[in-house]
């Protein structure tokens, strides 16, 4: 086993049955800009996501289409995949749970835990619809949350309020399929005993210093409260066979496998590649870190620590980065009543990769709920990102075009406002780097972009334009152009990981192979040390009206 530190880096693997919208994307796209700058720093990282595909609602959607749910799925899994490619969305591998690797890794898990007594057997009493002759596990039905009394809670969880729920609380509940009123009935079902895991849960969260405010108090109060078993088991055929006799016509719980779809995934990409997927999962020198939507770190703290302590065979989440909700236009983002963008509108398709990937970037729902707005996104294109970086990229070339090579100047020759401003950009790159590791990618976005003011005002103030056509002040335009592109480098390093395509056009003009990776290893800040010729260049942003 190698023994250099090591990331694994995940993405909440979106459930197959709904194209995500924009904010169902922020978890990736957190996730793709994490990554990046890990790799800016030259650490070694595997980022993996994939689709989550068990489950009621895979059954449904499946029925809806006439499709098997083999086929659903294998259709959607791709249009997923295309998704997160067109967003530039980096994985290494784009998983399914539905994998054999998953089913038999679910297989295992859950056996050694029976084994291990970390699962009972209760006789339960669950909802069935008399009308569609079947049983009504989570989305199959819904009704008025016990807790919050929002409507349209789910039979296992409210998305309102966080909680759990189990589908006989639901007050006026519905079958979701014909809309009748379900009557209860007894049935066994296999419960994952949670409560024996109160304390070790306690421990492990009081003692990871990197989970923050929701990932910490949350659990914390459920524990406090008391933690329920949670059933695992489901009357469903979709999904992975519990291996038990007398459970023929059940299926584990969705929240059951996806998460150890994680493992999984790990291990079908590493087979691929001749790695070792315990390198990532039973090696304590590598950081396990999960992104999720806020409405998935209930199971991320609770659920899925509880699994792998029981196992002990995996280790455990190291770091937890949740986002809030991303509204659309003041309201809710929402399928039913076609509000908000889901990634493959055609409005998408209008403006390139960067432009939403920018935006969002600049509206991250990290402290708080944001809101995306058409007016903002004008705004902030125009202005944070044209208006300011783009210009000065364009000024520059512009002038630099016409001037022709330009050669590098050593340390000493630069003067002490220039001393100065490395000094100022050097701060920045530092403060960058803690606001990615904090999970304020958004404040990260910000301090690149202040390089960039930094850079227009050195530049209006040496006014370079002006010299371009005297020749005694060439070796004077000559300086002030490198100083500016060492500038321009500095910012574009660290815009690269939000805005990659751009950025990587730019960064192809200082070095022919630019080696993104690794070039902010020592946090420093970046020289130039070979000429730099700018000819190749044209204005890279459009406004948008
Ligand atoms: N499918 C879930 C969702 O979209 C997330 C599953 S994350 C995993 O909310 F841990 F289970 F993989
Ligand atoms: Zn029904």
């Amino acid at each position: 086993m190698q023994n250099s530190k090591k990331y694994l880096v995940t993405s909440a693997l979106p459930y197959i049955n709904n194209i995500p919208h924009l904010g169902n994307f922020i978890p990736l796209l957190r996730s793709d800009i994490f990554v990046r700058i890990l790799k800016l720093q030259g650490r070694d990282v595997l980022y993996i996501c994939g689709t989550d595909e068990s489950g009621t609602r895979t059954e449904i959607e499946a029925q809806k289409q006439n499709l098997s749910e083999e086929e659903y799925c294998k259709i959607m899994h791709k249009k997923f995949k295309e998704i997160i490619d067109w967003f530039d969305i980096d994985v290494d591998f784009f998983g399914r749970t539905s994998s054999q690797s998953n089913h038999q890794l679910t297989k295992e898990i859950f056996l050694d835990l029976y084994k291990q007594g970390f699962i009972f057997e209760k006789q339960l009493q669950i909802l069935y619809c008399p009308n569609c002759r079947r049983y009504l596990p989570d989305s199959y039905v819904s009704g008025i949350c016990p807790f919050c009394k929002s409507k349209d809670a789910k039979g296992d969880q409210c998305d309102k309020c966080s909680k759990f729920i189990h589908p006989t609380e639901l007050i006026n509940p519905k079958c979701k399929i014909c809309g009748s009123k379900p009557i209860i009935k007894k049935d066994k079902h296999l419960f994952l005993d949670l409560p024996k895991f109160s304390k070790k849960l306690e421990k492990y969260i009081n003692e990871n210093k990197n989970f923050k405010a929701i990932e910490r108090n949350l659990p914390l109060a459920w524990i406090k409260k008391g933690l329920e078993p949670r059933c695992i088991s489901r009357n469903l055929k979709w999904g992975i066979k519990i291996p038990l006799s007398g459970y023929e016509n059940k299926v584990f719980y969705v929240w059951f496998d996806a998460p150890i779809g994680y493992i999984a995934a790990t291990k079908d990409f590493c087979d691929k590649n001749d790695l070792d997927y315990k390198d990532y999962w039973q090696n304590k020198n590598t950081d396990i870190i999960h992104f999720m939507g806020k409405d998935n770190v209930p199971f991320h703290t609770i659920i899925w620590p509880a699994e792998l302590m029981a196992n002990k065979k995996y280790n455990l989440p190291s770091r937890i980065y949740s986002n809030e909700f991303l509204n659309f236009e003041g309201g809710k983002f929402s399928k039913s009543l076609n509000k908000g963008i889901f990634c493959n509108d055609k409005i998408i398709k209008k403006y390139y990769p960067d432009i939403w990937r920018f935006y969002l970037s600049s509206i991250l729902p990290e402290s708080k709920d944001s809101d995306f707005e058409w007016n903002d996104l004008k705004e902030k294109i125009n202005n944070s990102l044209i208006a300011n970086y783009g210009n000065f990229e364009y000024r520059i070339m512009s002038v630099a075009n016409k001037f022709g090579e330009i050669k590098p100047i050593s340390f000493d020759k630069l003067t002490n406002n220039e001393k100065k401003i490395i000094d100022k950009i050097q701060i920045i790159i530092n403060d960058y780097f803690k606001c990615a590791w904090n999970g304020n990618l958004k404040d990260a976005l910000n301090s690149a972009l202040s390089i960039s003011d930094i850079g227009n005002k050195y530049f209006q103030k040496n006014k370079a334009w002006e010299l371009i056509n005297s020749d005694d002040k060439k070796n004077k335009l000559e300086h002030i152009l490198f100083f500016s592109f060492v500038i321009l480098l500095n910012c574009t390093i660290l815009l690269h990981p939000f805005i990659p395509k751009k950025t990587k056009q730019i960064l192809s003009i200082f070095i022919d192979d630019f080696k993104i990776n690794k070039s902010m290893k020592e946090r420093k800040i970046l020289m130039i040390n070979n000429n730099i010729n700018a000819k190749k260049t044209k204005p890279l942003f459009k406004k948008i009206e």
